[in-house]
């Protein structure tokens, strides 16, 4: 290990340490042993800025600078597209990314929030890079850290660059939604993928008095990251922590196709009382999406103004949204009326006086999740 790694790696528990991500000790112990860097040996994707699709290009460990960047709290996408890393291109590519080493302050943040004592067991899905998989290696040891990934080449880079930091964890290839019943029970379970909806298989697999943290989202990409304990009876409940996190989704849980866009030209027209702007607030979109969970939202170009588009591909409800001389028109179809249970929802959740994401609460049982905010 040469200074500079050495350096680098003090340099970023300071960081964490000053940004309050990193709160204790043993993990401050973790982030200056671990060397971030071997977990992207296969180099990251940049982002290219443009008014277009995003754009990635690779940035491999001989370009200038590539160490200094694996110790900046930033994510590093590793993968694009389910296939592609960074040394299979040269060039651009406009697709969305598939695998990431998430910034180590969420991830530092994540672990403490997990609130783990000496001697627990835990479950984590989405190894991707291994690195936060590592972190919790150090904290507990190999043998109290299960990482379940679902992308084989992806936990096999991860296997890799682990074993070359001397860390040997159980690592599994599979749906990480279904957990890992072999290893179960767990006293923590920790997502570093987005849900839409919380597998009851996690409950299951943690003790009562066990905790799961993960991200809880939707279509509409507005999630939160939350922090539920597990009961005696077989539920679990917990609330929102804030800080507008988000992950990519768990694959299975992303979004179905589109398929054939309804006519919206067709449809219930009438005079909206929420114009669709009402959900470029990140809040109000998570409103939304408790409202409409199975709500995709698009946007259409056409005849000089852009209709705002939310079709739910489950049972071909769509509403779409414009606005004409300063009013909102809604159109809407399906056995659903999509935007009238968003505007009913946004303004229950407004008369409680707008309360943020922190203040929810989700409680899962087998049968169903819930999240609520103060006077629903
Ligand atoms: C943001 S990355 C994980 C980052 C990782 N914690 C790190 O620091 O490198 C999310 C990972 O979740 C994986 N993933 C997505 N869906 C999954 C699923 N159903 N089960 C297990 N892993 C999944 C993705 O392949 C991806 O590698």
């Amino acid at each position: 290990m040469s200074d500079q790694e050495q350096g680098l790696r003090l340099r970023l528990a300071k960081t964490l340490t000053a940004s309050a991500h990193l709160r204790t000790q043993p993990w401050r112990d973790a982030v200056e042993a671990v060397p971030r860097h071997e977990f992207i040996r296969g180099g990251f994707f940049d982002r290219i800025d443009g008014n277009g699709p995003t754009a990635w290009t690779p940035i491999m460990p001989d370009a200038p600078l590539w160490l200094e960047r694996c110790y900046e709290d930033e994510s590093l996408v590793t993968q694009i597209a389910g296939t592609i890393v960074p040394g299979d291109l040269r060039g651009e590519i406009m697709r969305a990314p598939t695998s990431s080493s998430t910034m180590p302050g969420l991830v530092v943040r994540m672990w403490e929030d997990l609130q783990v004592e000496d001697g627990d067991r835990v479950l984590e899905i989405g190894t991707g890079t291994g690195y936060s998989t590592a972190l919790g290696c150090h904290r507990l040891g190999d043998e109290r850290v299960t990482s379940v990934e679902v992308d084989p080449g992806v936990s096999g880079r991860a296997g890799t660059a682990l074993a070359q930091c001397g860390c040997h964890p159980h690592l599994v290839v599979g749906d990480g939604l279904a957990g890992y019943a072999d290893n179960a029970p767990y006293d923590r379970v920790i997502a570093t993928c987005g849900l839409v909806s919380l597998p009851y298989e996690w409950i299951e697999q943690t003790r009562p008095g066990g905790a799961i943290l993960a991200t809880l989202g939707g279509w509409m990409f507005s999630s939160e990251l939350a922090r539920l304990t597990v009961k005696e009876d077989g539920t679990a409940s917990g609330s929102f922590l804030g800080g507008r996190i988000s992950f990519m989704l768990a694959r299975p849980q992303s979004p179905p196709p589109l398929g054939l866009l309804p006519d919206i030209d067709q449809g219930e027209e009438r005079v909206a009382a929420l114009g669709a702007d009402v959900i470029n607030d990140w809040d109000t979109r998570f409103v939304a999406q408790v409202a409409a969970p199975g709500a995709q939202r698009i946007s259409l170009d056409r005849d000089g103004r852009t209709e705002h588009v939310l079709v739910d591909v489950a049972d071909g409800s769509w509403a779409a949204l414009a606005e004409t001389h300063g009013r909102w028109i809604v159109r809407q179809g399906g056995p659903a009326r999509i935007w009238d249970d968003i505007e009913m929802y946004v303004v229950l959740w407004r008369e409680a006086g707008s309360p943020t994401l922190d203040k929810f609460q989700v409680s899962v049982t087998r049968e169903s999740q819930k999240i609520t905010w103060p006077k629903l």
